[in-house]
């Protein structure tokens, strides 16, 4: 618990007390921890496994608006505004998550400022990262906008990796990208040309680093 994402600022006491407050929550792969609009009371921390983030359009479509894995915590923004789930979370693998209550959260954010204070740099690294998405979806090819995804996504393998493994689906990259499959497709078959995308299999992608890096243009982050 202590070293997982916004926690990792609390004292061992306090970590303990939260930890008494705790329930585990267990996700097969594909299933729903809540849907947009329902109501919310309460926080979830991911011990192991991936979920995604996405909206539902008028139309049906999906668009996801982000990936969450080990240390991210999901469900604090209806716990602050006291509104309903701003958007849905569905695991995209066998997850692990603990819940906590609004009455414990509350609680230790009153007692430790440093929570709230790390609570605020989540949600300014998020906003951060929305405002950057919203750039992208905004205009631009969308092969630049399927590279930069894909350089983003493959942030958290190791530096030394040339080559790193990405499990994703063409659909999932298309409601990332704000674009359609079709779209997607092509764009990876470009990207397969240049040899930016080594290998394409059943919801993976293999992708060489490097190239990426070299034909994309520099990052103002
Ligand atoms: P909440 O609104 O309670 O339920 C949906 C959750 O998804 C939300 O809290 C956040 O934890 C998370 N979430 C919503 N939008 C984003 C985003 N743009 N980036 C990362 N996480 C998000």
């Amino acid at each position: 618990l202590g070293r997982s994402g916004i926690l990792r600022v609390l004292p061992y006491e306090r970590l303990l007390e939260l930890a008494s407050h705790m329930r585990p929550v267990d996700l097969e792969s594909e299933a729903y921890l809540f849907l947009q609009e329902e109501p919310g009371d309460s926080l979830y921390l991911v011990e192991r496994g991936r979920l995604r983030v996405f909206r539902t359009t008028p139309d049906g479509r999906e668009v996801s608006l982000a990936h969450l894995s080990a240390g991210d915590i999901i469900g604090e923004m209806a716990l602050l505004d006291g509104l309903e789930r701003s958007a849905s979370v569905q695991a995209l693998e066998p997850s692990r998550l603990w819940r906590l209550d609004r009455q414990a959260f509350t609680r230790v954010l009153q007692e430790d400022p440093r929570l709230a204070v790390e609570l605020l740099e989540l949600l300014a690294r998020r906003l951060r990262e929305a405002d950057r998405r919203l750039e992208e979806a905004a205009g631009g090819p969308v092969v630049v906008r399927l590279a930069r995804l894909l350089q983003r996504m493959s942030g958290g393998s190791p530096a030394s990796a040339a080559v790193v493994s990405l499990r994703v689906t063409q659909q999932e990259l298309a409601n990332l990208a704000g674009t359609t499959r079709e779209s997607v497709n092509r764009g990876l078959q470009r990207l397969q040309r240049q040899g930016i995308v080594v290998r394409r299999g059943r919801g993976r992608l293999w992708v060489d680093r490097g190239r990426l890096a070299a034909a994309l243009p520099a990052d103002p982050w």
